[in-house]
């Protein structure tokens, strides 16, 4: 998984390369590389500085020469082959004329590799992205142009591909192409965009194109024109982007987590705006599935990784208690391949901030395959999940460039829960005041992030006494269990201390035997149905020497005598306590994260969207 970016026709190449991977850099940073092309000539630079790779790349480019007008770039995250300079994109192929980046994987890369090699090739790096350059190189060299030399070779490629090639012979073109990995083309007079997504290249061009699945572009500085594989024009269709550069800056933030996490009320606020109509009825403008069909679901499959996963795992909750809906939910790496059993009437729910992750992608591939008729949760607006799902419900979170995901998750459960709550409205499974009742406490929800926000002292003041902690367990019951996993991620994600989240009541089955003294447990404990059981759960692991944090609402007066540390949440209905109890759990992992020295944005080892599987 990986960033690319390409511009033809620019007399700011170097500017535009090295700003675009900048801002693609959350797609992945082990390494970087740019190469400029003029006719006749290559020059490339690459660097391998793990999260400074970027940096280093433009230091490198301090002497690059200013009078390319074409070129293209790339910021990795290793898959084939480990985080050097060698295995940096772009990739050349034997003459040194042709150059390539990659995003996504070449399954066949090993057959491939050893044909060409048969052949006289040269490999000088172990990447699978290598083949497709000497493939093209071949094709070239029979006398195609560049589009049909890079069409022919993706023919012989399986895998998933966001690709770019231009060849220092033909020096005002480059070929893109896409399978799987996502793909945009951007337009200004005289200048050709492509990136892998729309802000790399958000205040250089003026039109964004998406790029389907096994469409080629021939990008040039008069435009460009697309074809299928088998060389059949096709037309790329023009996207609608309403944000600025501004949402994609920090604000004024030390970083741009703690942008997100403060951006968290308008997140929900926003994802809830106008969704009801005069009647009470709940409305999604951008659902483009019946009523009727709404009605006939008789089983609710909801797959999604991550962050995402756990909200999914909150709506489970939802769902079948306010639809009366038996409801799945599904690690979206794991259902594409275990054969799973759709019937009549399963509807099957993709929950993905960024629409791109490719695990998602596969997953609700597979159920439509199978029949299902597919919903996206997404924050990006056309991104491949909402374009290909039959129906989409947008969150609007805005922007979200943290690794560490947060305000889409509070967005994500409130778009679920909205979701949940028509279901009951269409199925009748509540009372036209249940529904009203529960409406008024979601839209309260935002003020009440906001109030939970303001608290962050109180979080400081115990993170400052735990940065020697190194293993954490996060417990919860029913909502809180999601809630606990949440929490238990952002901590590992960003601090990389040990952390698991488990099911509060499962924890005697097992995991107890490792509390001891020195070992905190982080219990959410909000839940008023569950309190009595979550109390006990708390004296257990107390007696056993383990410090207590309790994320605790703040009418409880029992949960001081219990934990050694209590965080206050306000007090809301238990199916809603998730949006609320992750902000203090959010704050925990950012603060000890800062503490510890780590880089709260740029995580190692991850990068923000996952379009490998
Ligand atoms: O874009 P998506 O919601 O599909 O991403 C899913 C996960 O990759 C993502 O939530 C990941 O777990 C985050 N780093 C969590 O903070």
């Amino acid at each position: 998984m990986c960033g690319i970016i390409g511009v033809v026709g620019s007399d700011e190449t170097l500017a535009t390369l090295l700003q675009g991977l900048e801002r693609l850099e959350y797609r992945g940073y082990d390494s970087a590389g740019i190469a400029l092309v003029r006719a006749g000539h290559t020059w490339r630079a690459r660097t391998a500085e793990g999260t400074e790779s970027v940096a280093a790349l433009r230091l490198e480019c301090k002497d690059a020469p200013q009078d390319y007008r074409s070129g293209i770039g790339h910021t990795r995250w290793a898959t084939h082959g480990a985080p050097e300079a060698e295995n940096a994109h772009p990739h050349l192929d034997c003459s040194g004329h042709v150059a390539i980046i990659h995003n996504g994987i070449i399954e066949n890369h090993a057959q491939l590799r050893e044909e060409l090699s048969q052949r006289g090739h040269h490999f000088t790096s172990v990447t699978d992205t290598e083949v497709v350059a000497h493939l093209v190189e071949e094709l070239r060299a029979r006398g195609l142009d560049l589009l049909d030399a890079v069409r022919h070779a993706l023919l012989r490629v399986r895998g998933a591909f966001a690709i770019a090639v231009m060849d220092a012979s033909e020096p005002d073109v480059i070929v893109a192409a896409r399978r799987i990995s996502p793909l945009v083309v951007g337009t200004a007079p005289g200048v050709s965009y492509l990136a892998s997504d729309v802000p790399a290249i958000l205040d250089r061009a003026t039109a964004f194109y998406a790029v389907n699945d096994d469409e080629v572009v021939r990008l040039g500085p008069e435009g460009f024109r697309a074809v299928d594989l088998e060389g059949a024009p096709v037309r790329l269709r023009q996207l609608q982007i309403d944000w600025d550069l501004e949402t994609a800056e920090k604000g004024g933030f030390d970083d741009f987590m703690s942008k997100e996490i403060a951006e968290q009320p308008d997140a929900v606020f926003a994802t809830l705006l106008d969704r009801q109509r005069g009647d009470g009825t709940i409305v999604f403008d951008e659902l483009r599935i019946s009523d009727q069909e709404l009605r006939e679901v008789r089983r609710v499959v909801l797959v999604a990784c991550g962050t995402s996963l756990h909200a999914a795992q909150v709506a489970k909750y939802a769902i079948e208690r306010w639809a009366r809906l038996s409801v799945d939910v599904d690690i979206a790496s794991e259902y594409r391949y275990r054969d799973p059993i759709v019937e009549i009437g399963t509807l099957v729910i993709g929950v993905s901030q960024s629409g791109e992750t490719i695990d998602t992608i596969q997953a609700t591939r597979e159920a439509q395959r199978r029949g299902a008729r597919v919903v996206a949760i997404s924050n990006i607006v056309d991104s491949s999940l909402a374009r290909e799902a039959d129906a989409v419900i947008y969150t609007r979170a805005g922007l979200e460039v943290s690794v560490a995901s947060t305000k889409a998750f509070v967005a994500q459960v409130a778009a679920l829960e909205l979701l949940a709550l028509r279901l009951a409205q269409l199925r009748e499974t509540l009372t036209t005041s249940e529904i009203e009742a529960l409406l008024g406490g979601l839209h309260e929800i935002s003020g009440q992030i906001a109030t939970a926000l303001s608290r962050r002292g109180d979080v400081d003041a115990v993170a400052t006494q735990l940065l020697h902690a190194h293993d954490y367990f996060f417990i919860g019951r029913h909502v809180g269990f999601p809630t606990a996993l949440e929490g238990a991620l952002k901590l590992k994600e960003i601090t990389y201390m040990h952390a698991e989240g488990y099911a509060a009541g499962e924890l005697k089955h097992g995991p107890l035997a490792l509390i001891e003294p020195g070992v905190i447990v982080v219990a959410v404990t909000t839940d008023a149905n569950m309190h009595e059981k979550i109390l006990s759960n708390v004296a257990e692991v107390k007696a056993r020497g383990a410090t207590v944090i309790a994320v605790a609402a703040d009418d409880d007066e029992q949960i001081g005598a219990v934990a050694d540390f209590v965080l206050r949440v306000p007090r809301t209905d238990p199916m809603f306590t998730p949006m609320i109890d992750i902000v203090p759990l959010q704050l925990l992992a950012y603060s000890l994260a800062r503490g510890l020295g780590r880089n709260v944005d740029r995580p190692r080892n991850l990068a923000k969207t996952v379009t490998v599987e």
